[in-house]
């Protein structure tokens, strides 16, 4: 089977969705590997490399496409909704795509994707679960997403982050403060903490606050009541404003004497909670600098403007949308390894197999014979329930 792995088209991106070192474990499964010339260029993968490892090097977008019997995406249709269009043309009955094409925030790219006949999977959908860690792309993009974030942020404090005593004198550490300890806060943690800062973090699900002590930060105490932080997939459950607004206020305190905060906060499916009001924002030191890593998502903050890095109140608030393109060799690395164990998963005797008994395959698959297959999208679509996805969702 041939796998095309054209260049992204999204405005900005930097990753491929296959680098070269994966290609043998591939070939090795019996698929060939095409990549449209420069695919890598921008995650520093030149043609050559991909040569090396035994890929056919393609010069066209069209070409690629047609010889693909499947198609490897960082940014597929939902992710990439002005360019991407440009490839349903491109797309033929059969044809297997993979990417993140954000299913449920933007389903009607789905719709769109079905109608060309492709089979396809949206990365983002992932189980969390142990059997699927290696795929789970959301957990290597958001580790690169915390590392990224601290990165900026030490760049654009006017201060240092490690203590240092000199003859000119002591310079005191930075004060960090990480609001949301998931994956992308716990890799911000040890990040600031290897850069010698100070921190503290915070998380609604109890379950993290030996983790953030394990990394060597304090976890702040709130005492807010909330009962079932936790749903039965670890993440953290919607809560009512009335706890938001507790939480606001109990924060204003640590909040004001942080150097850095650096926001990671959210809950599956909807907009990030509003964590830091525009006068909580007020109350820091002149200088801070906040880091809203969801700003993608509507952000912590009630001030990140998303894609923008703004100044109210002389605190600097970054609002980054895609922080794992800033890293593009590494994430680009990591995603690689997810979609090649994903695909090594659908592969058997190297025919493409799909398998709706297992969850890893049918939680992930949304498009199929034309059709919407996945139960979350057909329901945001508001299309009707099918026997077929009623039979997956067992
Ligand atoms: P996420 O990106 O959805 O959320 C980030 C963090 O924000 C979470 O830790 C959440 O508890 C926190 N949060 C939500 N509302 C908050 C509030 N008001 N104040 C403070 N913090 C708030 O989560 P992420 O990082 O994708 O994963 C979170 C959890 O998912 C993990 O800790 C784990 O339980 C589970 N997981 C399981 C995996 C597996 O089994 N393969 C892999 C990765 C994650």
């Amino acid at each position: 089977m041939k796998i095309g792995v054209p260049k992204e088209t999204f405005p900005g991106e930097r990753r491929v969705s296959l680098v070269p070192a994966v290609l043998p474990s591939l070939t090795k499964a019996g698929f060939e590997v095409l990549v449209e010339s420069g695919a890598g260029v921008s995650a520093a993968y030149p043609d050559q490399a991909y040569s090396e490892k035994g890929a056919t090097v393609v010069p066209g977008r069209d070409a690629l496409f047609s010889q693909a019997e499947i198609v490897t995406q960082v940014r597929g249709l939902g992710a990439n909704p002005d360019a991407g269009r440009q490839d349903l043309a491109r797309l033929r009955k059969g044809q297997v795509v993979l990417g993140l094409l954000e299913p449920l925030a933007v389903p009607q790219s789905v719709q769109d994707l079905a109608q060309t006949g492709v089979t396809a999977f949206a990365m983002e959908l992932m189980p969390r679960i142990t059997r699927a860690q290696s795929m789970d792309v959301l957990s290597s993009m958001a580790t690169v997403s915390g590392y990224k974030a601290v990165l900026m942020a030490a760049d654009t404090l006017p201060r240092m982050f490690p203590l240092l005593m000199t003859a000119a004198g002591t310079v005191s550490p930075a004060r960090v403060f990480v609001i949301g300890a998931g994956v992308a806060g716990l890799q911000a943690i040890a990040t600031a903490r290897r850069l010698g800062a100070v921190v503290q973090a915070y998380d609604v699900r109890p379950a993290v606050k030996e983790q953030i002590m394990s990394l060597g930060a304090k976890f702040v105490e709130l005492p807010l009541e909330v009962k079932d932080a936790e749903d039965k997939g670890g993440y953290a459950k919607e809560m009512d404003e009335s706890i938001l607004r507790r939480q606001r206020e109990m924060m204003v305190r640590v909040l004001a004497e942080s150097d850095v905060v650096i926001t990671t906060a959210a809950i599956p499916g909807k907009p990030a909670p509003k964590l830091i009001t525009a006068d909580m924002v007020a109350g820091m030191a002149p200088g801070s600098v906040i880091v809203d890593v969801v700003a993608d998502r509507g952000g912590n903050c009630e001030l990140t403007r998303p894609g923008e890095n703004v100044v109210e109140h002389d605190v600097q608030i970054l609002g980054p949308t895609n922080l794992p393109s800033m890293v593009p060799y590494h994430a680009s690395q990591m995603y690689s390894k997810n979609m090649a164990a994903f695909l090594l998963h659908l592969v058997k005797k190297g025919e493409l197999q799909l398998n709706l008994e297992d969850n890893i395959t049918c939680e992930t698959l949304v498009a199929r014979d034309g059709e919407v297959v996945h139960p979350a999208v057909r329901e945001a679509l508001g299309l009707p329930k099918q026997e077929y996805t009623e039979k997956r969702s067992k």
